[in-house]
């Protein structure tokens, strides 16, 4: 199998196998879908239905002294959080004051939202969803099982789950003038700018999918995103690859048609390595939500607005292609490389420390100040798929990273462990995935989240469009006079 930068595909057969189960046929990797059954889709979509997780006995509230006209008021305090409009009350005799605001730049203290979908402690290390542990869905559940509950809210019967596979795997395929937009990006584009730009511009081949409100359009919509997501990366793949188009295979599972699409080339029937297949699909998992992270922040605030859904999303993929964000699996490959060998790891440490080397892609999260729990299962993973391709040549730069990182009392002091990112990257390159590919990968596994956190807030009565306030720092009232020379 070939590496990075070749033309070939990856993830048809190990590289450098030690116990081959290269093209045996998959076993049924992630309980694999069966396809059949004729049940009409789409259960109602669960309504927000969160219960508070830290809720304050009722009549709570918290009493706040204005010193500037001391006057005293009592702020409600439920779910454990003020409501932000109730200080508009605070306010000083000046009539020009609007009411007290609360100062939030990157969000750090500030609930945007009422969910029932994901709950994460960050301190303890959980996460879940729809009350499920990651760890369980990752162990058991498929990744449309998953897809299913998260905008559900219950897992599937096995008659929705069959409707639902049917579904999906009927609308893989994209219409042909897709295929010919695809064709106009150059050969060097990368691929999160390819994905982006060409889910937005689904938009243009279902027009009402601006029905939002029709749960119809809602439900069909979503099929579209889910299934068509994959069909498109993989055509981003194989254009900067310059391969021929592969068409989807609708006898095969949702990852197995994914990698399908990918990687194969004559084969009649493409046969996906059953370890790669299932990793696959347990990554997919480990990225399907994780409540209000930097991407579904913008699929909400953009959907907001009551735009079609592939608009909305495509923002939560633009999004998740900066390196603070998704970008970071391809950032954290080339960072290992950039190190080069296990030897300059204590002095790449002491150049992050010092603020010169960068960041130490892959640690750090602004809700986890424990290990995160997906890079636990990530790294067991990891050693499964290594099992298979043999030791990725930069697996011991990534441990010494860790190793001394964990060790040091900046990363200590800080709280910062490995994230999802960390390991993710060495999996993805032992499936022969180019780097700049990584993040697409995270973005296929995201989409269920993405469209299940829309629905949330589209349905959610207390939601308008988002539109935050300011602190006006700007110059006072001046007048016009030209600076220009040539009038
Ligand atoms: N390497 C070195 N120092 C770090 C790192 C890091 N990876 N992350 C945070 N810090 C330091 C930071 O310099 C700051 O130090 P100080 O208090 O001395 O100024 C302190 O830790 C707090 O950092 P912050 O920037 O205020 O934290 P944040 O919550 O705003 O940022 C983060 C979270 C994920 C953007 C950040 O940790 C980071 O840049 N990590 C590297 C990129 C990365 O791995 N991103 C993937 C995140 S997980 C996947 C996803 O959901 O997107």
């Amino acid at each position: 199998m070939p590496k990075t930068g070749s033309t070939a595909p990856p993830a048809a057969a190990p590289k450098k196998n030690t116990a081959s189960p290269a093209r045996s046929a998959p076993s049924k990797p992630g309980a694999a879908s069966t396809r059949n059954s004729a049940k009409p889709a789409a259960a109602a979509p669960s309504r927000n239905s969160a219960k508070p997780s830290a809720a304050a006995p009722s009549g709570s509230a918290l009493e706040i002294k204005d010193t500037r006209t001391s006057k005293t008021y009592s702020i409600p305090v439920a779910e454990g959080a003020i409501r932000a409009n109730d200080l508009k009350k605070i306010k000083t005799d000046n009539p020009d004051d609007t009411g007290l605001m609360s100062y939030d730049p990157a969000f750090m203290n500030t609930a945007s939202c009422r969910s029932a979908i994901t709950y994460i402690d960050g301190d303890k290390g959980i996460l879940r969803y729809r009350g499920y542990p990651i760890e369980q869905l990752a162990e058991n559940a498929t990744f449309l099982e998953v897809a299913w509950l998260l905008r559900h809210g219950e897992l599937p019967t096995q008659q929705e789950y069959d409707q639902f596979v049917h579904d999906i795997t009927f609308h893989t395929y994209v219409h042909e003038n897709m295929r010919k937009f695809l064709e106009g990006f150059r050969y060097d584009a990368h691929p999160m700018a390819i994905l982006n730009s060409s889910i937005a511009g689904l938009a243009s081949f279902y027009p009402s999918a601006r029905n939002i409100f029709d749960e119809t359009e809602r439900n069909i919509s979503i099929i579209r995103l889910l299934a068509k997501t994959p069909t498109i990366a993989a055509f981003s793949y194989r254009h900067v690859k310059g391969l021929p188009f592969v068409y989807p295979d609708n006898r095969l599972s949702y990852v197995e048609n994914f990698l399908s699409m990918v990687a194969r080339m004559s084969e009649s029937k493409y046969e996906a390595n059953p370890v790669f297949a299932r990793a696959l699909e347990i990554l997919f998992i480990l990225h399907a939500d994780h409540e209000q992270n930097c991407s579904t922040s913008a699929v909400r605030g953009v959907g907001s607005s009551h735009v079609d859904p592939f608009s909305a999303v495509s923002a939560g993929v633009a999004a998740l292609f900066g390196p603070l964000h998704g970008g970071a699996n391809e950032q954290v490959l080339r960072m290992i490389k950039d190190i080069g060998s296990v030897k300059n790891v204590p002095k790449f440490i002491e150049s992050v420390k010092t603020g010169e080397g960068g960041r130490l892609m892959g640690f750090g999260h602004r809700v986890y100040k424990s290990y995160d729990p997906r890079a636990k299962i990530v790294k067991k993973l990891a050693d499964e798929v290594f099992n298979v391709v043999g030791v990725d040549k930069d697996l011991e730069i990534a441990l010494e990273l860790e190793r001394i990182a964990l060790a040091d009392d900046y990363f200590v002091s800080r709280k910062l462990y490995p994230n999802v990112d960390f390991y993710t990257g060495l999996i993805y390159r032992s499936m022969a995935f180019p780097m700049d590919f990584f993040t697409v990968l995270f973005a296929i596994g995201r989409m269920p989240g993405w469209l299940a956190q829309w629905e949330e807030m589209l349905l959610d009565k207390e939601q308008k469009i988002s539109r935050p306030r300011q602190i006006y720092i700007g110059a006072g009232e001046r007048t016009y006079r030209s600076r220009l020379t040539k009038t």
